[in-house]
């Protein structure tokens, strides 16, 4: 069985930035049911006995097991979600990240202005990430439940930017919340941990 992982902070812990009602509803309603669908999509199934990440892998583009990925890897993505932020985060990068982002992307202003800007045209559902591959940080979008590292790269953070992770706070603003999430709670603790533990994994 699959479980809803805690939060690593309180649901008010992001305001004024991401209220405790969207975290209510965001974390409690909408993450918990892709926990609970999944749980019944794979009773009695042995993939339930692999990790998350494994039933992604062996779930994506394939017809029949559609709705277990959507599931499977929408529940990976917000558990990514929420360490991607903390409490008093955001702003200039920090660490490692710091001098690839400037290597391949530009100063901090560069870095904000092109994820805003990935995460905003982005269009419909899916998310926005800074990636490690090639030994380069770059920022991409996926759509839906898609992961990078279903093809082979490392996420090191990611923005939610379907509608029900800023909807109630910011109604139709996505460049509003895009701003809050890069100038007050990027985890760049996080992604540099992230960043850490593939270098570990290739050296
Ligand atoms: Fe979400």
């Amino acid at each position: 069985m699959f479980t809803l992982k805690p939060l690593p902070y309180a649901e008010s812990a992001l305001e004024p930035h991401i209220s405790a009602e969207t975290m209510s509803y965001h974390y409690g309603k909408h993450h918990k049911s892709y926990v609970d669908k999944l749980n019944s999509l794979l009773k009695d199934d042995p993939l339930a006995d692999l990790p998350l990440e494994d039933v992604i892998q062996q779930s994506k583009g394939l017809a029949a097991r559609q709705t277990i990925y959507n599931n499977a890897a929408q529940i990976w993505n917000h558990d990514f979600f929420w360490n991607s932020m903390a409490p008093d985060g955001g702003g200039a990068p920090t660490g490692d990240i710091k001098a690839l982002i400037e290597e391949h992307i530009g100063s901090t202003e560069d870095f904000q202005t092109a994820f805003k800007d990935a995460a905003t045209k982005h269009f419909g559902s899916g998310w926005a990430w800074l990636i490690f591959a090639d030994d380069a940080v770059s920022i991409v979008t996926t759509h839906d439940a898609e992961i990078p590292f279903e093809n082979g790269a490392t996420p090191l953070l990611c923005c939610d930017v379907w509608e029900h992770a800023y909807y109630l706070d910011y109604q139709n603003r996505r460049p509003d919340f895009v701003t809050a999430y890069l100038d007050h709670l990027v985890n760049w603790d996080f992604a540099n941990a992230n960043l850490e533990t593939v270098k570990q994994a290739v050296s």
